[in-house]
């Protein structure tokens, strides 16, 4: 061994290495390795200090204090990347760092349908276990289809009922289907008798307030057979009401007109607000019309090829933003289209 100035930089080098040797150490193994070759009982600083004798009493002073110092400081570093290293083992091992047992449930808050959704489907339901089955049409609709087999002639003052979207096309003359009753008229081109069918979907009117909505939803109805008559469709469309708002609610048949039906009906249910009592809702009259229907009118039958001596049958029209809002009491139509999830929320 040399000088005392060489063996300071010796040790002053052991430290930095030893250092650099546990800072290196992925597990225990490599840190007990570094500790035996710097600062173990037989690392080169434990041998240092063994060789301590054969220096001058000044030099054995410096050298001792700063080889223990070194080693005092490596022996806190490994103690320390001990610790760390096994509880980095142990998280890994109990796969902690994925799954905090400890930590509260990140609960899961479902979407649902919206209201009108919703009830769009009950009304599906209830005709299906009646035994009617799903038919669609195109929203944007030829003039035919919406108006004319329906039995609007041209220029009639029927069209006028509806406000209608007209669609620039050089298709022909296009709109936004006004209700969804061109889809009886398509359901019939397809099929023979008996026909039992609704069919559900989006309308199109250039009309806005708290009532009216330019887009709304309807849901048509339409059987044809063999001595169909106004009975059955009674009897249908009571049966839907008690499905649909509960037992105990009268409907009452009022004559109307519409160019398809002959005779042709709108029918209320008694308010499901005041139980017919009179109230704001039904503005005092204690009925709330829920549906326009009526008997097919030979006419259209015409247009599809459908015998009328033969074949006869009922059709319904319902809006269904109407049945929601008497369902739900909700008096703003607007509402369920301004998309404010505290409002869709409550369904
Ligand atoms: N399409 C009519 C409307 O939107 C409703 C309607 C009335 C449909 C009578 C029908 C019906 O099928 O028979 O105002």
């Amino acid at each position: 061994m040399g000088t005392s100035a060489g063996t300071s930089d010796q040790i002053e080098r052991l430290r930095a290495e030893g250092l650099a040797a546990l800072a290196a150490s992925r597990n225990e193994s490599d840190l007990l390795d570094a500790k035996g070759r710097f600062f173990g009982k037989k690392g080169a600083i434990s041998e240092i200090l063994k060789g301590i004798g054969s220096l001058s009493v000044e030099e054995r002073k410096v050298v001792g204090s700063e080889a223990n110092r070194a080693r005092a400081e490596l022996e806190s570093v490994f103690e320390e990347r001990l610790a760390s290293i096994r509880e980095q083992e142990r998280v890994a091992r109990e796969g902690l760092d994925r799954l905090d047992v400890t930590l509260p449930g990140r609960c899961q808050v479902p979407g649902h349908r919206h209201p009108i959704s919703q009830t769009m489907a009950d009304i599906i339901s209830v005709f299906r276990r009646l035994g009617f089955s799903v038919q669609g049409g195109p929203d944007v609709e030829k003039d035919y289809y919406n108006f004319e087999a329906l039995n609007f002639p041209p220029e009639h003052p029927a069209r006028d009922m509806q406000d209608t979207f007209y669609v620039e096309s050089d298709a022909g003359d296009l709109v936004l289907r006004t209700h969804t009753s061109p889809i009886q008229i398509r359901t019939m081109e397809r099929m023979r008798p008996p026909v039992r069918i609704i069919a559900p979907g989006a309308v199109y009117r250039s009309d806005s307030d708290i009532t009216h909505s330019p887009m709304f939803h309807q849901v048509e109805g339409l059987a044809v057979d063999r001595n169909i008559t106004m009975a059955d469709l009674k009897g249908l469309l009571t049966e839907f009401c008690r499905m649909t708002f509960g037992p105990g609610k009268p409907l009452r048949f009022r004559p109307s007109f519409f160019p398809f039906t002959e005779p042709s009906a709108e029918v209320d249910i008694q308010c499901v607000i005041c139980g017919g009592g009179g109230c704001r809702v039904c503005k005092n009259s204690g009925w709330l019309e829920i549906l326009g229907a009526g008997m097919v009118d030979p006419a259209v039958f015409g247009f599809v090829d459908y015998d009328p001596e033969e074949f006869s049958g009922f059709a319904f029209g319902m809006g269904v933003e109407r049945i929601a809002m008497l369902r739900h009491g909700i008096s703003d139509i607007r509402l369920f289209f301004e998309n404010d999830i505290r409002f869709l929320s409550q369904f």
